[in-house]
């Protein structure tokens, strides 16, 4: 149990917050609304978690001794990572000499940084159904991974995210390039990969599940509405929610996403991303924090999934259901260039059901999300029709 308390004094519940973009920026902005401290950590200045924080830190969070330091200076009660790219060994240190709480474990950090460690517990350990995968340290090993999985296949570096680093090869003579660029897109350039066959799906979803602590006073499982979305070159361009799903594909769908968070243990939201034909579902991945597709959830749910999130950490009861419809579509930079402007905010706005997030990102790049439009329907293609007309309406111009 924890004791609620007053920011910037003694009595305050602390959380750090390792990771302060737009998601990290929305758990913050729901934990202030439980009047918690929240202390905002990333690597660089201004992150948009950081402008709502009670303070900010700019580190690098892969330097462990730099986030044991700042632990110690802060003493928070919970350490919430909301990016994969940290130092996890330290986090496990943290964890074992009680400095402060993991959301949701350590152990969950470690594993789901590196794809060898998820795949391997979900396909290996739990006997989940995944793509066919190999892992590969050399372009010859890589072949020969290729040459026994087969075309199409995609390759990725083990750590990376968001598309990073990672392609799909259709024929021999796109394998050498595959390799080239997942070496250089890899966060870590260990130059180790995984091949994964291709799934043919129908489409594909992220099954939001919380672990709660529920009525009886026990950790429980909780799942949200699924969200259907689109990817392109590996990173979400669009989601809506509910995403329609036969009872069998539902079923089997928490069953896996069951089976993984049961595993990685704690308490907090997990985004399982599976792939869905017919009546049959893949694992594919999880993320131990909220979703980027489930920026719908802020349109949708009855609580989105960073207020379940923040609720999840805090030992507090959560409500996952679906109010209504809806959709999100993301707004890229488009520009090279600090400080850009939005243009059109007024006509995004007056697209019926719909809402906007602007994340205040310091720095824009072309393929850099910026920020989300909203929207709701009658049903989830009204609101997917409406979402891209009202992110199609900003039009992010220089500032200059
Ligand atoms: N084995 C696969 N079969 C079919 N599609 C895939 C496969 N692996 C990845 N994809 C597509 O690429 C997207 C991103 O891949 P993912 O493994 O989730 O990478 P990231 O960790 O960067 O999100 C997936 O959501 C899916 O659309
Ligand atoms: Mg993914």
């Amino acid at each position: 149990m924890f004791r609620f308390g007053t920011p910037n004094t003694p009595s305050a519940l602390r959380v750090m917050m390792l990771g302060c973009g737009e998601l990290g920026k929305e758990v913050t902005i729901a934990l202030q609304r439980l009047g918690v401290e929240v202390i905002g950590v990333d690597r660089y200045a201004g992150a948009p978690g950081m402008q709502v924080a009670h303070r900010a830190y700019v580190i690098n969070m892969t330097d462990g001794a730099a986030l044991k330091e700042l632990v110690l200076r802060e003493k928070p009660h919970l350490v919430v990572p909301e990016i994969e790219a940290i130092a996890t060994d330290m986090l496990v240190e943290i964890e074992r000499e009680k400095l402060a709480e993991v959301i949701p474990t350590a152990r969950a950090t470690q594993l789901t940084m590196n794809r060898e460690g998820i795949r391997r517990l979900a396909a290996e350990t739990l006997g989940l159904p995944t793509s066919p995968y190999c892992f590969a340290d050399s372009l010859k090993e890589m072949q020969a991974a290729i040459d026994a999985i087969g075309y199409p296949c995609f390759i990725k570096p083990v750590m990376s995210s968001s598309g990073k680093g990672q392609s799909m090869v259709r024929k021999p003579d796109e394998v050498q390039a595959a390799w080239e660029y997942a070496a250089a897109g890899g966060r870590v350039n260990q130059g180790r990969v995984i091949v994964e066959g291709m799934i043919d799906f129908d489409y594909e979803i992220t099954q939001l599940t919380v672990r709660a602590t529920g009525t009886s006073g026990q950790i429980e499982t909780f799942f949200c509405d699924p969200i259907g979305h689109v990817q392109v070159n590996g990173d979400y361009v669009e989601s809506w929610q509910p995403m329609p799903m036969s009872d069998t594909a539902i079923k089997r769908s928490r069953q896996i996403a069951k089976a993984v968070t049961d595993n990685l243990g704690g308490r907090g939201i997990f985004g399982v991303e599976l792939f869905i034909k017919g009546d049959d579902v893949w694992f594919s991945e999880v993320s131990p924090r909220p979703h980027d597709t489930g920026l719908v959830t802020l349109s949708t749910q009855r609580q989105s999934e960073f207020e379940l999130h923040a609720r999840a950490i805090l030992g507090l009861p959560v409500d996952t259901r679906c109010r209504e419809p809806g959709a999100s579509a993301v707004i890229y930079g488009e520009l090279e260039e600090i400080g850009i402007a939005f243009e059109g905010v007024v006509e995004a706005l007056q697209v019926p059901a719909s809402d906007l997030r602007l994340f205040g990102k310091p720095e824009s790049f072309t393929r850099r999300r910026m920020g989300v439009a909203l929207a709701n329907g009658k049903d989830t293609t009204e609101a997917r029709t409406r979402a891209k007309e009202c992110a199609g309406r900003v039009r992010p111009v220089s500032g200059h």
